[in-house]
């Protein structure tokens, strides 16, 4: 059955390792016949979550006036979220934390959200192990809301923004929108 699929990018590089790997991501599940709609966090604008609490007596819709009501629905209707990002001081990039925490406003508003299962494909400088934090606050975010992994792809080694074209990472992230059912 066809998905809604939410690309979720946090990458303000153009056309760097993010975007080409959330390419790869999109054409695999395009190819397995899915819908696809891509998100980049980091073209638009939106604040951080000011924890005012009014989402709780708004049905669960932020008061703060910015490009968040255009991400709420999306999150809302998509059957799988899929984290696009590269590492930035082993975590997420700002653009897209800010995005996960307005998201506290469908949480804390009780808006029933779909069922949903979720994928991470992120690239870093260093080695492998600089993921680890990152890898673990996307474990505890899914765990939390539960959604489930459907795998990740974490391609180390990238500081150019072509480096990601001489790994395996397009391949293992075209593979995995493939494969999603
Ligand atoms: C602000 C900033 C912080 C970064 N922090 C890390 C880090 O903690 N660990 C790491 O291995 N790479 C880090 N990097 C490197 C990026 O993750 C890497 O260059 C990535 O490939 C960039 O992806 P992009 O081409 O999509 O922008 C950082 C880069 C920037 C700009």
């Amino acid at each position: 059955m066809a998905k809604n699929i939410l690309v979720l990018t946090g990458s303000p590089r153009k056309g760097g390792n993010t975007d080409k790997l959330a390419d790869a991501f999109t054409a695999g599940a395009r190819q397995a016949g899915h819908l696809v709609t891509r998100y980049a966090t980091a073209d638009k604008d939106i604040k951080g979550c000011s924890d005012c609490k009014a989402c709780q007596a708004n049905a669960g819709v932020c008061v703060i006036s910015d490009d968040f009501s255009t991400l709420a629905p999306l999150v809302e209707q998509a059957d799988l979220v899929a984290f696009v990002t590269p590492l930035y001081w082993f975590s997420f990039p700002a653009q897209l934390k800010a995005a996960i925490d307005r998201c506290y406003s469908l949480f804390l508003g009780n808006r029933p959200l779909k069922d949903k299962e979720c994928v991470l494909i992120a690239g870093c400088g260093d080695s492998e192990a600089a993921f680890a934090g990152m890898v673990k606050s996307y474990q505890l975010i899914a765990e939390f809301l539960n959604w489930r992994d459907r795998g990740m792809v974490l391609v180390p080694e990238l500081h150019d923004k072509d480096a990601v074209l001489k790994t395996a990472g397009l391949q293992k992230a075209e593979t995995l929108g493939k494969n999603i059912l």
